[in-house]
């Protein structure tokens, strides 16, 4: 969800109107989503990179959420939505954990659509520790190093459970993976617009699933 900060700065606004903007944006997109057809969308919200912004930003960043999931939980409970939160809790404040820990439990039982919040989330540091466990395991005994297979690495990522993206959207014109899903995004279709997040709405990611229909999805094998 990239560009919130240049949306801002081109209306003279502070960067943080522009991460509110990017919430109004956010309920656009998860509810355009069972319209058209997907199942688990994953919002990339804060990444382990981000803890190094400037703390009134950190905390700007952190009242979104809160207030985001405060006022959406129910509404999100009701329309069959999950909420699941990958990343590294420990650095969280204690009452977004708690947030995040209600509105897990509070929309268990739904799958209309899966919306998986990538929040103090980085792909290396879940490789690190999906790689530190193994390492235990084997040193317990209870796994050979040769029995490490790619299955084993999938259940000991925060995303066990759920499929890889077919479709990976960088908004903003940047064009990187500023790790995320370096693992799961094997075989990801990459979309990358110049559209700022907070102009991302409904057709823009129609947009972008149209241009996923084009691909040819080959998982590096030939067309023939
Ligand atoms: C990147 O734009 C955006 C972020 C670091 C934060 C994204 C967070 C939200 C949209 C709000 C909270 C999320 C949820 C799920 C409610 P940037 O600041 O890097 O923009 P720039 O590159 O233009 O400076």
């Amino acid at each position: 969800m990239d560009g919130n900060g240049r949306w801002a700065k081109a209306r003279g606004l502070p960067r943080n109107l522009g991460h509110r903007k990017g919430v109004d944006a956010v309920r656009e997109v998860v509810k355009a989503c069972p319209d058209l057809g997907i199942e688990y969308l994953t919002l990339y919200a804060f990444s382990t990179e981000n803890w190094k912004r400037p703390a009134s930003e950190v905390s700007g960043l952190m009242d979104l959420l809160r207030i985001f999931i405060r006022s959406e939980l129910e509404q999100l409970r009701r329309n069959g939505v999950r909420v699941r939160v990958i990343g590294n809790r420990s650095r969280l404040p204690a009452d977004i954990v708690a947030l995040v820990d209600e509105a897990e439990a509070k929309t268990l039982g739904n799958s209309r659509l899966t919306l998986i919040i990538a929040l103090s989330y980085g792909s290396q540091d879940e490789l690190v520790t999906a790689a530190r466990r193994l390492a235990e395991a084997a040193l317990r005994g209870e796994i050979k190093p040769e029995q490490i297979d790619a299955g084993m690495i999938e259940r000991n990522l925060l995303t066990a459970g759920i499929p890889d993206p077919d479709l990976l959207i960088r908004t903003s014109g940047e064009q990187r993976l500023s790790n995320f899903m370096l693992w799961q995004a094997a075989y990801s279709e990459l979309v990358f617009t110049d559209t700022l997040w907070p102009d991302f709405g409904r057709a823009e990611l129609a947009e972008a699933i149209a241009e996923y229909g084009r691909r040819e999805r080959r998982y590096g094998a030939s067309s023939a």
